[in-house]
């Protein structure tokens, strides 16, 4: 399942994240890619043990933590500190597959990527090409979000980033390890818990039948949850 998430970030926010990665230090992506992906791996990144990389990562963090819908989608469990990359001068990166368990750096703690996040923090129409393509059941999608929006797609998926043409494609990336493993259950909890949500303010706050379906969600996550 492939979930959107609108305005993560304001367009002060983005403003402000575009001053200070413009002006940062980047490097060559493929320094940190595994073996396969490093020969289809043609961006920059900025140091992940960098202060810049370090504040705005916790800064997206904060408030991821503080969307509903974030929450809702990915159940998070862990979530692999953010990271940061672009694409200018025809930089892409080919079909390739996220690692499975991401060890966070400076520490012992593993992530297993369930969930790829990308956060775009360049205009669509600020560069060309760019397009997140993401293998899935009903063929490919394209993505291609405004800046400050979010995309969370199973990391199960062959993805790549098509060439960019002309300007420069700026975002965040990065991973979540979720309560709920198995994509196709999450799926259904979102969807329940969704429904939830829009019913709520159209029954009475007793409603046997909204509390029986909030019951139905919780002995659920019961059921697939480990924490
Ligand atoms: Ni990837």
């Amino acid at each position: 399942m492939l979930i959107p998430i609108e305005g993560v970030l304001s367009s002060d926010e983005v403003r402000q994240f575009r001053q200070r990665l413009d002006a940062a230090d980047w490097q060559d992506g493929a320094k940190t890619a595994g073996s396969l992906a490093r020969a289809v791996k043609h961006n920059l990144q900025i140091d992940d043990g960098s202060a810049l990389a370090v504040e705005l990562g916790n800064h997206v963090l904060r408030r991821l933590a503080a969307q509903p819908l974030f929450v809702s989608a990915a159940l998070p469990r862990r979530v692999y500190p953010p990271k940061f990359n672009r694409y200018t001068g025809g930089g892409t990166y080919g079909t390739h597959i996220d690692s499975a368990l991401m060890q966070v750096p400076g520490t012992d703690i593993t992530v297993r990527s369930d969930l790829s996040a990308t956060l775009f923090l360049s205009e669509p129409e600020e560069y060309d090409g760019g397009e997140l393509q993401i293998d899935g059941p009903f063929g490919v999608q394209a993505v291609k979000l405004p800046a400050g929006d979010l995309v969370l797609y199973p990391s199960s998926s062959l993805h790549r980033v098509t060439p960019v043409t002309r300007g420069a494609r700026v975002a965040s990336f990065f991973w979540i390890e979720s309560m709920v493993r198995e994509d196709a259950q999450r799926a259904l909890l979102f969807d329940l818990d969704q429904s939830i949500q829009a019913l709520t303010p159209l029954a009475a706050p007793d409603d046997p039948h909204l509390v029986r379906l909030t019951g139905v969600y919780h002995n659920l996550l019961r059921r697939w949850a480990s924490t």
